[in-house]
């Protein structure tokens, strides 16, 4: 059976009550947390940083996955593993050297991943599966959660699954934005590993049955 892992994404959760929030995901079957770094730059919105990451960690043993929508990451990344992050993700798109950044983030002790936007195409990745742990496809154009599902996303799992097959390499596929239970099975089918879900989990009137519903799809 190939890895399947919800993560839910704290973007969508009430910030007024985040310790309630972490709490209901202590007791559901999410085996990951993730976090949504965002700078206002790369993407139109600004999230939040070090010192929730923090506050969530002292709080969970869940695997924190951090994925920064953020230029520049480079500069960042120690930090990230100082607050206890353990799969760290950086945009394709804002790193020049992105073999440097992803291997700076192993040598760091922390997983590595690399994200790619909605009209970048997966083929870029081929010489970097290497250096990745984990690659995100970004299924709505990043910066905000509620958006809607853009249905080519489930073509470039496809072929990121085979690219990954045909280079012998274990990098996880995970994807991120407008995923529900009824879209999740179509997206485990095609070889994705994480699944991320903001709004159908935090927007649900049982969010750990919402959990258990994408992870069973
Ligand atoms: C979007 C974020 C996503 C988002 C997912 O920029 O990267 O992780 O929170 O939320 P939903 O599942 O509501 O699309
Ligand atoms: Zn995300």
């Amino acid at each position: 059976m190939p890895t399947r892992i919800v993560a839910p994404s704290l973007l969508s959760a009430d910030f007024a009550h985040l310790g309630a929030a972490v709490q209901m995901l202590n007791e559901s079957q999410a085996e990951w947390i993730h976090l949504d770094v965002m700078d206002g730059v790369f993407v139109p919105n600004i999230s939040f940083g070090f010192p929730i990451i923090k506050a969530v960690r002292a709080l969970t043993q869940k695997v924190l996955d951090a994925h920064l929508m953020i230029e520049e990451p480079d500069r960042y990344l120690a930090r990230f593993a100082e607050v206890g992050v353990q799969y760290l993700t950086v945009h394709y798109e804002v790193c020049p050297h992105l073999h440097r950044t992803l291997s700076e983030i192993r040598r760091l002790g922390m997983k590595a991943g690399v994200a790619i936007n909605p009209h970048t195409p997966p083929e870029v990745l081929e010489y970097s599966l290497q250096e990745a742990d984990l690659v995100l496809v970004m299924s709505v154009s990043p910066g905000f959660g509620g958006q809607h599902y853009i249905p080519h996303s489930t073509r470039k799992v496809h072929a990121l699954a085979n690219m990954i097959q045909s280079y012998g390499n274990s990098t996880l596929i995970e994807v991120d934005g407008g995923i529900t239970p009824s879209n999740a099975n179509m997206l485990w089918e095609a070889g994705a590993n994480i699944l991320v879900a903001g709004n159908a989990v935090f927007g649900a009137d049982n969010p750990k049955q919402a959990i258990a519903d994408i992870l069973e799809a």
